[in-house]
C-alpha cells in the first residue's frame, strides 16, 4: 500500500550447540528440568515481547554451527548463541563468529566459572560482546532483551 511503512522485526539467531537437546533429561541437578522445547518456548514468548524474530535451532555438530553461524551473516541481526562443550575446544567456532560481523551473546545455563576447570575457558567469549552464565534458561530471554536493546541502539544512530 502507498504510504505505508511495513518495518520488518530485526531477525536474531538463537543457536545452540551439543547435548542440548538432551536437556531435562542430562545432569537436571546441573541443568534444571526445563527441556529445549521449553527454552525454546521461554525464547519466543521473550521475542515476541520485544518485537524481533528469531531463529531458534540445535545441533551436535561442529560443522554444522559452523555453517549456521556463516548463514548468518547480512540475515540476521546478532547471533545468541549457547556452544555447549564445543566453548571449550572450538577455534572454529571463534573464527566463525569474528568472521561474521555480528553482535555475538554467548550464553551457559550453568555457571561454568564453579565447575571444572577446563570449563573456565571459552574460546568463544572473544567474540562475544557478552557472557550470560549460571543463570538457567532465563539466560536466553536476559540475552534476547540485550540483543535488541543493541540493535535499537544501532538504528537510533
Ligand atoms: C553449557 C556448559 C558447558 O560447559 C557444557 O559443556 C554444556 C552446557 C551450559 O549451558 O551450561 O553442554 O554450555
Amino acid at each position: 500500500m502507498l504510504g505505508a511503512c511495513i518495518m520488518e522485526r530485526p531477525l536474531i539467531a538463537v543457536l545452540n550447540g551439543p547435548n542440548l537437546n538432551m536437556l531435562g533429561l542430562r545432569q537436571p541437578e546441573v541443568y534444571g528440568h526445563a527441556t529445549l522445547d521449553d527454552v525454546e518456548q521461554v525464547c519466543v514468548q521473550a521475542a515476541e515481547r520485544l518485537d524481533v524474530a528469531i531463529d531458534f535451532r540445535q545441533t551436535n555438530g561442529e560443522g554444522e554451527l559452523v555453517s549456521w553461524i556463516q548463514e548468518c551473516r547480512g540475515r540476521a541481526r546478532g547471533i545468541i548463541i549457547n556452544p555447549a562443550a564445543y566453548s571449550h575446544t572450538s577455534v572454529a567456532l571463534l573464527d566463525a563468529l569474528l568472521a561474521v560481523d555480528l553482535p555475538v551473546i554467548e550464553v551457559h545455563i550453568s555457571n561454568i566459572h564453579r565447575r571444572e576447570a577446563f570449563r573456565h575457558h571459552s574460546y568463544v567469549s572473544r567474540a562475544a560482546i557478552g557472557v550470560i552464565c549460571g543463570l538457567g534458561v532465563r539466560g536466553y530471554a536476559l540475552a534476547l532483551q540485550a540483543m535488541t536493546d543493541m540493535i535499537l541502539d544501532e538504528d537510533d544512530q
